[in-house]
């Protein structure tokens, strides 16, 4: 049997939309305050894009960046693969669409659909096209517009999520180095507790379901922050043991930006303290599938990952789902 090639990310890049909304702002839309926000979620303040702006313009950008930061060229790109639950269409694809105004002639094109965990699947599925040597660069895109599926009447959803996308470039690294271990699951049986019930094929988007904002995300909040806290740490503990580390080899944890207090239990779960954590939704709030390569894209800007350290990703949303990686930064 050949030797997996060792594959790691190259390049980063992020695209957020200048217009920022703070909880105040909220204040104005329903009936919130600043301090329940801050309270229970940890969120300040996050991006909205404009009416015009779609997924596929802040994951273009994004995708710019983390090709300019890894010195490759739109025309070298085998595959894009774009993690959103917010594409501009149903179909075209997303990717397709990225894919052709980025000018990546030789570029296979699919859109993947994991919710907010999508872009930890898509990195894992990207990663694999590579180490069974089928591909030599990927570009992996999580992004969202996801103040186009909020009911903005609904208080207690539309003030955790933010719009963005957080691009990666993969390609082979120096073996040691890159991808050490993933991990990726569902539990279906958790649909109902986080989804946009229609606009699908089970019930079409018609005046009723306009009439119910049923084509709005719909939540059991309680019930998603008990899965949450859960899994991330569980999800973290698994994917270290399966890279053959410990916690204590954890340099830095970047997690699904949802809520501080989902973020600081799954850390004390992992024995971390907030140092070796990531966190910036109190400026983004939750973006989805965009949140980790955005996490991912300050951490490296902020000088937080030199070269060696060990770092563990997780990601949880709609599905259920999760996935998290572990991989040695170069
Ligand atoms: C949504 C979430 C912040 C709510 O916090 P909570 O502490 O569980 O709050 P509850 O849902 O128990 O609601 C408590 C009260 O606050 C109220 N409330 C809800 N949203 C509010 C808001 N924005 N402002 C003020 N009050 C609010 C509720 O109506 C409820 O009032 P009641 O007791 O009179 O019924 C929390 O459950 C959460 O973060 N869940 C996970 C969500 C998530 O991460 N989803 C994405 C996964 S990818």
């Amino acid at each position: 049997m050949p030797d997996f090639v060792p594959v790691g990310i190259v390049g980063v890049g992020t695209c957020l939309p200048e217009r920022v909304v703070s909880n105040k702002e909220l204040e104005t839309m329903v009936e919130t305050t600043d301090e329940w926000i801050v309270d229970r979620t940890g969120i300040r303040e996050r991006r909205i894009a404009k009416n015009e702006e779609a997924t596929s313009d802040l994951a273009v950008e994004a995708a710019r960046r983390a090709l300019e930061s890894a010195g490759v060229e739109p025309h070298e790109v085998d595959l894009i693969i774009v993690a959103t639950a917010t594409p501009d269409h149903v179909f075209p694809a997303t990717a397709s669409l990225v894919q052709d105004r980025l000018g990546c002639p030789k570029a296979g094109a699919f859109d993947l659909s994991a919710a907010c965990t999508g872009f930890m699947y898509a990195l894992v599925s990207g990663a694999a096209f590579i180490s069974s040597g089928t591909f030599k660069t990927v570009l992996v895109i999580g992004a969202e517009t996801m103040s186009k599926l909020l009911n903005w009447k609904d208080r207690s959803t539309c003030i955790l999520f933010g719009d963005g996308a957080g691009a990666v470039v993969l390609r082979e690294v120096p073996r040691g180095y890159g991808l050490l271990a993933s991990y990726l699951g569902s539990d279906g049986s958790g649909g109902p507790l986080l989804q946009v019930p229609a606009g699908g094929s089970r019930m079409p988007n018609c005046h009723q379901t306009l009439d119910a904002s049923l084509q709005c995300l719909h939540m059991n909040g309680r019930e998603v922050y008990r899965f949450a806290v859960r899994v991330m740490g569980e999800a973290a503990l698994e994917v270290v043991k399966r890279a053959g580390l410990e916690r204590k080899d954890i340099d830095l944890f970047i997690p699904h930006q949802a809520n501080i207090r989902i973020i600081e239990a799954a850390a004390k779960r992992l024995g971390l303290p907030m140092d070796k954590v990531l966190v910036n939704v109190d400026r983004y709030g939750n973006t989805s599938s965009a949140s980790v390569p955005i996490a991912l894209d300050e951490a490296i800007r902020s000088g937080r990952l030199i070269s060696g350290n060990n770092v563990v990703m997780v990601g949880f949303g709609a599905g259920l789902s999760w996935g998290a990686v572990t991989f040695k930064w170069q």
